[in-house]
C-alpha cells in the first residue's frame, strides 16, 4: 500500500485558538532573529473501545485542523485505558485502531508526532512526581471519577482510576503544550493540569507551560442517541446510543432513524428539545452549516425527513475515513513505522522536560 493521502477528508471549520498566541519576540538590531516556535498542541484518546462520532467531532477533527497553526503531538493513551480492566488482545487491537483513526481522519505524521503513551516511560515517571503535589481533595472532586465510581464501594475502586487525571497532567506537561484540544468532558482535567503546573512552577521554579483547553463550540458535547441527557460514549450500555467511526452506512441510517426524539413534531433547538438539539448539532458540525439554516429548511416538516437526511450526512462524512482505515489495516507496517518514529521524537522532548523537573526537585542526576 502507498502512503495514505494527506489532509482532512472533511471541511474542518477553523478552530478558535485565540487564547493561544505564538511567541513573537521582536529581535533587537544586532540579534539574529530567533526561529519562531509555533505553539504546541498535545492531546490523546483512549484505546478502550470503539471510537465514535463524539470522539471525532469533539476531538479528532480539531487535532487535524490545528496542524495548520500548531506543532502537534497526538497520543494513544493506553495507560489510561487500563484504569478499567481490558482484554489483552482487544487492547492491542484498539491501540492500533486509534492510531489508524488519527491517520485516516487527517493527522499527518510528517507534520505531527503520533505515538503510544506506554512507549514513552517518562509519562509514568512524571506522574509520580506530580502525585506528590496533587491533593486527594482535588481528585475526589473530578466529575469523571465520581461518574465512573458511582455506586461502587471505596474498597474496590482502583488507585489508578483515582489518579487518572494526574497521568493526564503528566502527558500534557511533559511536552510543554500550550493548547489541548478536547471535548467538554475533559475540561475539568485540563483545569487541574493548569493548577498542578502553576503549583509546581511556584514551589520549585518554572519547568512547565500552563496549557489552555481548546474546546470548540460545535461538537464539544455530542449526546447519546437514546438518551440526550447523557454524552455519547463507548462505554454506554446500548450499541444504538452511539455511532462508531466504522459503522456501515445502513447501520448509521438505522441508528439515526431510531434515535429518540422530543415530544411535538417541530424541528428546532431549545432546552425543551434536547434530542433534536443534539441531532441538529451533529448535522451542523458535519455539514458545516449553521443550525438556523438547517432549521429553516425543515420548517413545517416532521422529524422523519430530518433523520433520513442526517443519516446520509453522517454516512457520507464517515465514508472516506472508513476507506482510509481499511487501507491502513491492510498494511500494518505503515502504522507501526509511524508509531516507532513518533515514540522516538516524543521521547526526546519528554526527556528534556523530565531532566529539568528532576533538577528542580533536587534529584541527583544519574552519574
Ligand atoms: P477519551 O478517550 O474519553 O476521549 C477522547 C476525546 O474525545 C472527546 N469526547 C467527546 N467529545 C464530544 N462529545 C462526546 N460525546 C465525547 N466523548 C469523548 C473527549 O473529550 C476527548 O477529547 N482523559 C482523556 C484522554 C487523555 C488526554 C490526555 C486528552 C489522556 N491524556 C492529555 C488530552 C490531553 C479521555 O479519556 O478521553
Amino acid at each position: 500500500m502507498g502512503r495514505p493521502r494527506r489532509g482532512s477528508p472533511l471541511a474542518c471549520a477553523s478552530v478558535d485558538c485565540t487564547s493561544v498566541s505564538a511567541a513573537t519576540d521582536i529581535p533587537s538590531q544586532n540579534e539574529a532573529p530567533k526561529p519562531e516556535r509555533r505553539p504546541r498542541v498535545f492531546s490523546g484518546s483512549q484505546p478502550s473501545g470503539t471510537l465514535h462520532l463524539g470522539n471525532y467531532l469533539g476531538a479528532i477533527r480539531n487535532y487535524v485542523a490545528m496542524q495548520a497553526t500548531h506543532d502537534c503531538i497526538y497520543c494513544v493513551v493506553d495507560l489510561h485505558a487500563i484504569t478499567v480492566r481490558q482484554q489483552r488482545a482487544e487492547l492491542r487491537r484498539n491501540t492500533i485502531d486509534v492510531a489508524n483513526a488519527y491517520l485516516a481522519c487527517g493527522v499527518d505524521p510528517e507534520r505531527s508526532i503520533v505515538f503510544v503513551q506506554s512507549h514513552v516511560p517518562a509519562h509514568a515517571e512524571l506522574m509520580w512526581i506530580l502525585n506528590t503535589i496533587t491533593y486527594m481533595g482535588e481528585l475526589r472532586r473530578m466529575t469523571q471519577f465520581k461518574d465512573k465510581t458511582a455506586g461502587a464501594e471505596g474498597e474496590s475502586i482502583s488507585v489508578g482510576l483515582f489518579d487518572y487525571p494526574v497521568l493526564m497532567a503528566a502527558d500534557i506537561l511533559l511536552y510543554r503544550a500550550d493548547a489541548v484540544p478536547v471535548g467538554e468532558d475533559q475540561k475539568q482535567h485540563v483545569e487541574l493540569t493548569r493548577d498542578v503546573a502553576e503549583r509546581f512552577n511556584n514551589a520549585f521554579g518554572k519547568a512547565f507551560v500552563v496549557p489552555e483547553p481548546i474546546i470548540r463550540t460545535e461538537g464539544a458535547r455530542v449526546m447519546s442517541l437514546d438518551d440526550p441527557a447523557k454524552k455519547m460514549s463507548k462505554s454506554a450500555g446500548s450499541e444504538n446510543s452511539y455511532i462508531a467511526l466504522m459503522d456501515p452506512p445502513d447501520v448509521i441510517r438505522r441508528k439515526i432513524r431510531r434515535a429518540v426524539t422530543d415530544s411535538g413534531s417541530e424541528v428546532r433547538v431549545g432546552p425543551d428539545k434536547p434530542a433534536l438539539t443534539n441531532l441538529l448539532d451533529i448535522y451542523s458540525a458535519l455539514a458545516d452549516e449553521p443550525v438556523d439554516e438547517i432549521v429553516r429548511r425543515y420548517e413545517g416538516k416532521g422529524y422523519a425527513g430530518l433523520k433520513a437526511d442526517l443519516g446520509e450526512v453522517v454516512a457520507s462524512a464517515l465514508a472516506p475515513i472508513q476507506a482510509r482505515i481499511r487501507e491502513l489495516e491492510a498494511d500494518k507496517s505503515y502504522t507501526l513505522g509511524v508509531l516507532k518514529t513518533g515514540a522516538e521524537r516524543a521521547e526526546a522532548i519528554a526527556a528534556r522536560t523530565l531532566a529539568k523537573v528532576r533538577e528542580r526537585v533536587g534529584l541527583v542526576p544519574r552519574p
